[in-house]
Order: C-alpha cells, then sequence, then structure tokens
C-alpha cells in the first residue's frame, strides 16, 4: 500500500455516513428535511470526520417503502428539492472532503411507475417485459417472503394485466426483468447519469434479488447472475474511476465473498459485513467476544482494492437472520425482550443506546470497535449522538425519527408544527432535551466527541483498513485483542466486553528492544519487554488503540 492508493481507493478507509434526506434537516419549515438542509448542515459531517455521505432513496416516491418505491429514476423527488440542490450539495461535500454516493434501487420499480403502469395495461406494451409475468404463480411462490408481517406470495396477481407478477419484497415494488437487455441498458443509463451530475458511486440495494433471474427463465436457461454484476461493475469503472458500488448482501460469508468478483474484484467494491455485526450482537449478549473473534477468522478477505463495509446499526431492523433460533432468542433477551421491539421474528427495531442501557463506557467500546476492526466504518445518522428510536412510530420507521440538533422545538429539526414531521420525535430519555449535537458538540465527554476522535485516529492508521489482522491470543476471556499490520506499521486494539475491569497480557511477535507501545486515544505509554510482552488493565468496557512504536520510528502520536 502506497500512501497516494489511500486516495485513489479511497472506499477502502472511508468514513461512511448514512442518512436519509427527509429526516435530516428541514428548511422551508414543511415537516420534511430537505437537500438544502443537507448542505445547511454539511460542516457538522465535515467536523465528525465523515469521508463519504450515502444518501438514502431521494427519487420520486408514492413513499410506501419510505423512497425505496420510486417512480422515477432519473428524478429527484420534489418535497426535497431539486437536481440544482442535489449538485450544489455534491459541490459543497468536495470542498469538505465528502464524497457523496447514493442508493441505487433497480430490482424494482413503485408500480405508479409508468414503466409499470404501461406494462399491466396490455401485453403489447413496449414495458410489458421490463417485468416478470406468470399465469400462475409458481408453486414455490410463497417462498422467501422479505416482509413476512405484510406479504403471504411473492407474486400478485394484476386485475389489469390479467397475470400475476413477481415482487420480492412488497407488493406495490414489482420487479424488473434484469434478463431483458432494454432493462440491463436503462439501469446502465441510470448510472451513468447520476455520475455525470458528480456521484462518486451507489450503495446497491437487494443485490442478489436483482442479479436472480430465476423468476424470468427456464431453470435450464439461467445466465450466470455474475456476469450481469460484472457488466454493471465495467461500466461504471469506465465512465467514473473513481466510483464505487457498496452492495447490500446478506448471505453467508461464502457466498458474499463471490459478489466481490475474481481475484481482482471486478464486482463489488464493497459489501456490508452483515454477520460480523449479528455476531457482534451475540459477544454483547454474552460479555464475551468469541463469537466476534470467530466471525473474523471466518470472514474470506476481499480482493486487494475491495472492502468490507462495517456497521453497528443501519435505516433498516437489526436483523439476526443468520443466528441461530438459541442465539437470537438470546440477543432478543438481551436486547429487545418486547414483542414491540421485534420485528418479523429476526429483528430488532431499536436503536444501540436504548439496547445498552444507554452505559456510556459500553457504547464508546462498541463504537472503537467499529472504527478499529478490519473495514470500511459505515455510520446511520443519529448515531454520533446515541440517538434512540421512536417504538410508537411503526415498523422500522421506528429508527428514523428525525435527527436531533438542538434541545428546541422538534430538536431543532423542523420549524414546522410537531404533527406536520414527517415522524415524531422520541420522548423521556432520548428526546431532544437529553440528546442533541449542540450539546455534544462542546462536551470532551460525549460520544459524538469521541467518535470524531475515532475517525481521526482511523484515518491516520491505514493499518486498520488496509492491513493484515490477526486476532491476538490472551488469557483473558473477556477481552478481545488485535493487531493490524501494513508496512512495518502494527496496531494493537484491546476491548473488554465485560462490565468488570480486566486485565490481559499480551504479545507482540516480532517486537524487539526498546520498543513501546502508545495509546492513540489518550495519554499513556506501554514499555514492552524484550520478550515482546506486556500488560493492560482496562476499566469495564474498557478499549485502547496502541500504536507500537519501534526504535527509529517518526509517528507523531
Ligand atoms: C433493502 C432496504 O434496505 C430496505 O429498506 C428496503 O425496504 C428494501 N431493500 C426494498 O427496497
Amino acid at each position: 500500500m502506497r500512501l497516494t492508493e489511500t486516495a485513489d481507493v479511497w472506499w477502502k478507509n472511508a468514513v461512511v455516513y448514512c442518512l436519509d434526506v427527509e429526516t435530516f434537516f428541514d428548511t422551508d419549515g414543511d415537516g420534511r428535511g430537505d437537500l438544502r438542509g443537507v448542505s445547511q448542515r454539511i460542516d457538522h459531517l465535515a467536523e465528525l470526520g465523515v469521508t463519504c455521505l450515502w444518501l438514502m432513496p431521494f427519487y420520486p416516491t408514492p413513499d410506501r417503502d419510505d423512497g425505496y418505491d420510486i417512480t422515477d429514476f432519473y428524478g429527484v423527488d420534489s418535497r426535497l428539492g431539486t437536481h440544482g440542490d442535489l449538485v450544489e450539495l455534491i459541490t459543497l461535500a468536495r470542498d469538505r472532503g465528502m464524497r457523496v454516493i447514493a442508493d441505487l434501487v433497480v430490482n424494482h420499480t413503485s408500480d405508479k411507475h409508468p414503466w409499470f403502469q404501461s406494462a399491466r395495461s396490455s401485453r403489447q406494451s413496449p414495458y410489458r417485459d421490463w417485468y416478470v409475468w406468470r399465469d400462475e404463480p409458481p408453486p414455490d411462490g410463497d417462498k422467501g417472503i422479505v416482509f413476512p408481517d405484510q406479504e403471504t406470495s411473492l407474486w400478485e396477481y394484476d386485475e389489469k394485466a390479467g397475470q400475476y407478477y413477481l415482487h420480492r419484497f412488497y407488493k406495490h415494488q414489482p420487479d424488473l426483468d434484469i434478463t431483458n437487455p432494454e432493462v440491463r441498458d436503462e439501469i446502465m443509463r441510470v448510472i451513468g447519469f447520476w455520475l455525470r451530475l458528480g456521484l462518486s458511486g451507489f450503495r446497491v440495494d437487494a443485490v442478489p434479488f436483482l442479479i436472480d433471474p430465476s423468476g424470468s427463465l427456464d431453470a435450464t436457461e439461467l445466465p450466470d447472475p455474475h456476469d450481469y454484476l460484472r457488466d454493471l461493475r465495467a461500466f461504471l469503472s469506465r465512465r467514473s474511476g473513481e466510483a464505487m458500488l457498496l452492495g447490500e448482501v446478506n448471505l453467508s460469508y461464502k457466498e458474499t465473498r463471490s459478489f466481490f468478483g475474481d481475484e481482482d474484484g471486478d464486482e463489488l467494491t464493497m459489501s456490508f459485513d452483515f454477520i460480523g455485526m449479528q455476531k457482534l450482537y451475540l459477544s454483547l449478549a454474552r460479555n464475551d467476544p468469541a463469537e466476534v473473534t470467530k466471525a473474523l477468522r471466518e470472514r474470506p478477505d476481499p480482493p486487494e482494492e475491495a472492502q468490507w463495509g462495517t456497521f453497528v446499526r443501519n435505516h433498516d431492523e437489526l436483523t439476526l437472520d443468520k443466528l441461530t433460533d438459541e442465539e437470537r432468542q438470546e440477543v432478543f433477551d438481551a436486547f429487545g425482550p418486547e414483542e414491540s421491539m421485534q420485528l418479523y421474528g429476526r429483528g430488532l427495531r431499536r436503536r444501540l443506546p436504548p439496547m445498552l442501557g444507554n452505559d456510556p463506557a459500553r457504547l464508546k467500546m462498541v463504537y472503537s470497535l467499529l472504527f478499529s476492526m478490519p473495514g470500511t466504518p459505515v455510520l446511520f445518522y443519529g448515531e454520533e449522538i446515541g440517538m434512540g428510536e421512536n417504538l410508537a412510530v411503526e415498523g422500522r420507521n421506528a429508527v428514523r425519527t428525525p435527527m436531533q440538533w438542538t434541545a428546541d422545538a422538534n430538536g431543532g429539526f423542523s420549524v414546522a408544527e410537531p404533527t406536520d414531521l414527517t415522524a415524531p420525535l422520541p420522548d423521556g430519555d432520548y428526546s431532544p432535551e437529553h440528546v442533541n449535537v449542540a450539546s455534544q458538540r462542546r462536551d470532551p465527554d460525549s460520544l459524538m466527541s469521541w467518535i470524531k476522535l475515532l475517525a481521526q485516529r482511523y484515518r491516520e492508521c491505514p493499518e486498520l483498513s488496509w492491513g493484515e489482522c490477526t486476532v491476538l491470543e490472551h488469557e483473558s476471556p473477556s477481552v478481545f485483542a488485535h493487531r493490524s499490520d501494513c508496512e512495518g506499521g502494527t496496531i494493537v486494539a484491546v476491548h473488554n466486553f465485560a462490565a468488570e475491569p480486566a486485565r490481559a497480557t499480551l504479545a507482540i511477535a516480532g517486537a524487539g528492544v526498546g520498543v513501546r507501545a502508545v495509546d492513540l486515544l489518550c495519554d499513556g505509554t506501554e514499555d514492552i519487554g524484550p520478550d515482546g510482552t506486556f500488560e493492560l488493565d482496562l476499566e469495564p468496557y474498557g478499549c485502547r488503540w496502541l500504536r507500537v512504536i519501534r526504535p527509529g520510528d517518526r509517528y507523531i502520536v
């Protein structure tokens, strides 16, 4: 890794921040956030150390799935702003050293999309074959339903069309047929369009469904789905050398690895680490890092220039679908015992702080882990200040409440009447009075100050994202310790999962005489013995990041 590569391959050590324009900052007083609002708050993101802004769907939508149901892939929803506002935002972000990516949701459209309206109107419609139709739903049509509380089949009969259409998600989201070359061409045009407007890539929605052609053809004639992903990536890279694809693939590690493509990584540039995230919650529930260790050991290395996107929470339910029933129950018992907190029997519609009883040390430990584990950390808006969920809001929207800027009315999000907000703010301990940006930016001990520090140190330590990671063996069961090495540099990160203090004796193989380990998060130096060992005392839920300094090293620490 050359230092310049960390700029060219920028996603490999980015700090990604996901936000929904609708709930971030409202400038026109209609109770809904807007693109101008994101622009006005760009310096908050810059201060935090964000280097890549991921915008959730801002396209025209009937809003039956929070914008993931789109009626125009080339448009900007007029309630959020205009193309002009978006270009201004991208320009401002660039000035602050931030790239902007957006959701690419092309597995399906809204049923209100003019393509679908035309398709259903007649078998002769030029758009009929853009969707997947059947006279009869296949016998396994109720397998793999994503929203089991709302849907009973993947196939819906459309009176007007006189046929059933495929929808992997809600019935108002008919799937496009990506085996149709016209659909493929159109998706390329959509990508090309937004790249021209200045986006640096996409978070690709529902990748396994998007590339799965099985709904449309005979099982014997199926093309290799990965060919399509390779085509998309090749097109993207031809149009923009700096653009990337961050894919939503919630499958086993082995399957997810295949979405990065060959050795050189010719498919997705990044993929979320859903398994690592789920195992983290299991470890937290047990106060024992063993499952995190196991997951990290099992996680395949991405190709050299690809990366895992690591995260603690996102805009959806905290899915626990890859845990066993017993393991999932353990996490439910620890972090979401009430039925109102659970969703689809497989996840939790909660944010992290209420799950951890708002314990500051434990929260800080989890984010320290997020930033120090190999990968690119992806934050969801509000995590930096420890926002809570509002369980009074339906379904997944419980975690999509407005950003809390100040202790003022509506958390400073909007001057509209509270009843006009897109989603109501939480009451109680997590209300804007208690949790807001304004108070935390003044407080050196706040979660926000901590996340700023982590982001800064993470960017200064390319070892963490580019390096080779090794889990360190030691005797303390509640402590997770790992080292990352790159180009002669070594970072050691140590995390205590228990509510009790812990002591770990760590061995740094390859250390010589006169080697020290200097704390990067607070003041402190540990002398490493000539045998390469040193002892570390950790507070309850304590965490340390140490840079190993060998004689002659010239780091600023
Ligand atoms: C995955 C998104 O994360 C989710 O929010 C959405 O409902 C579905 N894809 C359908 O687009």
